[in-house]
């Protein structure tokens, strides 16, 4: 354990320490003695002998878990100079953050391969946004996750790290899977008690902590992974260059929830006639806010409901809109609707890398649209939803006529792999 101060840096003369104290943390999965189907990748997988039912119940949005060895011989999803490549491109978000003798810096992306190989040997991280619209390999990471409702994942971020980088003490409004991919790092954790530890450092480009004091320390090496749930203080400091993937849960704020479905709801709201006062009297004070018309405001407010299927649709459409910086590409060369129906049958679809597609009852969602299909098609939508790709397959005329236009505005795409 640290003891309760505000430790920000880490030295090298400190692995030592962290090592032994890390041996006594608790660690779920012993790799070499699990079976064999055990060591398959079913989405879930990576808890190990754990499995995804007890880590939900025990964990997930209560406690912290390190995962020792989640995905043994985990390279990450991208190298270095990929990622770099990525933070050039003026379409990705991506950040790098840097400490110069305790002061703080950020720049935003894009930040040129130039920029970034005129960098220290230490001290400083490059953050990827979405890298799983990018990368294959990132895009299959994700699918381990799929025992987590594909409503409440946001996205696969890549830091680098040279030796000593890191983004300071903080908290995310995210239940995260730190997954570390080359390289190791030390995590402190601890629970903030009340808002003084809370509190973040005035001034600073990055929301840090103020008041830092971790209650647990972890080592972690390439294949261990740490959980986190929203509202954790943490703080991961390279001891040497590697790569962390975050797999990011969105927790929207209750307040986000309601202020997005009553705008929405109030586009739909059919509420005929004006508001009427036919029983005026002369006012003494003519500034005072009648009380007639509070109340009679007041009692058309208490006349809204909403319905499960109102709330439905706002979450389906909501939570599937593309982020603001996705483009699809439509194809160059689309193929006639015959064409597209042969190549379904003969290699399969695969979603778009970037499209949102969520099903709730009868009602498909797709990059904040929504439709009802006939029943007949539901079957093959909700496997193009769960899998995020259909098996080669002989698609009747209702989904084709639903899936053609997906692949003109470059949603879905022909064959089952990405490359
Ligand atoms: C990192 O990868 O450096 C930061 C991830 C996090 O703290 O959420
Ligand atoms: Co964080």
């Amino acid at each position: 354990m640290v003891a309760a101060t505000t430790v920000t840096r880490i030295f090298f003369s400190d692995a030592k320490t962290i090592i032994a104290s890390v041996k006594t943390q608790h660690s779920v999965r012993d790799p070499a003695t699990m079976p064999a189907a055990a060591r398959a990748t079913a989405p879930g997988d990576l808890l190990g002998k754990l499995g995804a039912r007890t880590f939900l119940a025990r964990y997930w949005q209560k406690r912290p878990l390190l995962v020792r060895q989640a995905m043994p011989g985990f390279a990450g999803v991208a190298s270095r100079a990929e990622l770099f490549r990525l933070a050039a491109n003026g379409s990705v978000e991506s950040r790098l953050v840097q400490s110069r003798s305790g002061r703080w810096t950020l720049a935003q992306g894009p930040l040129s391969a130039a920029r970034l190989r005129r960098l220290p040997g230490h001290d400083w991280t490059l953050l990827v946004q979405g890298v799983n619209h990018h990368l294959p390999a990132a895009d299959r990471l994700l699918r381990r996750f799929d025992f987590i409702p594909h409503a409440r994942l946001d996205d696969l971020m890549v830091s680098y790290a040279a030796p000593g980088g890191g983004v300071g003490p903080h908290l995310d409004s995210y239940d995260v899977f730190l997954l570390q991919a080359g390289g190791s790092r030390v995590w402190r954790i601890g629970r903030p008690r009340d808002a003084a530890e809370r509190a973040l450092v005035a001034g600073a480009p990055l929301k840090l902590l103020r008041r830092f004091s971790p209650q647990q320390e972890f080592l972690v090496e390439p294949g261990d992974m740490l959980y986190l749930p929203p509202g954790w203080a943490h703080d991961g400091v390279a001891l040497d260059a590697g790569m962390t993937c975050s797999v990011g849960f969105r927790s929207p704020s209750r307040r986000e929830l309601v202020a997005e479905f009553l705008q929405r709801h109030a586009d739909r709201l059919e509420l005929p006639g004006l508001y009427a006062d036919p029983g005026m009297r002369p006012q003494r004070h003519a500034a005072q806010i009648p009380a007639a018309m509070i109340e009679a405001t007041q009692a058309l407010l208490s006349q809204l409901r909403f319905s499960r299927a109102d709330v439905a649709g706002f979450l389906g459409e909501y939570l599937s809109e593309p982020g603001a910086r996705v483009v699809f590409d439509r194809p160059l060369r689309a193929m006639s609707r015959g064409r597209f129906a042969q190549a379904a049958s003969r290699a399969g679809l695969r979603l778009d890398a970037r499209a949102l597609m969520l099903i709730e009852s009868r009602r498909v969602y797709i990059n904040g649209e929504r439709l009802t299909p006939g029943r007949s098609a539901l079957p093959a939508l909700r496997q193009l939803a769960d899998a995020r790709a259909l098996a080669p397959a002989t698609l009747g005329p209702a989904v084709l006529d639903l899936l053609y236009p997906w692949y003109l505005a470059g949603w879905l795409h022909p064959g089952r792999d990405w490359s």
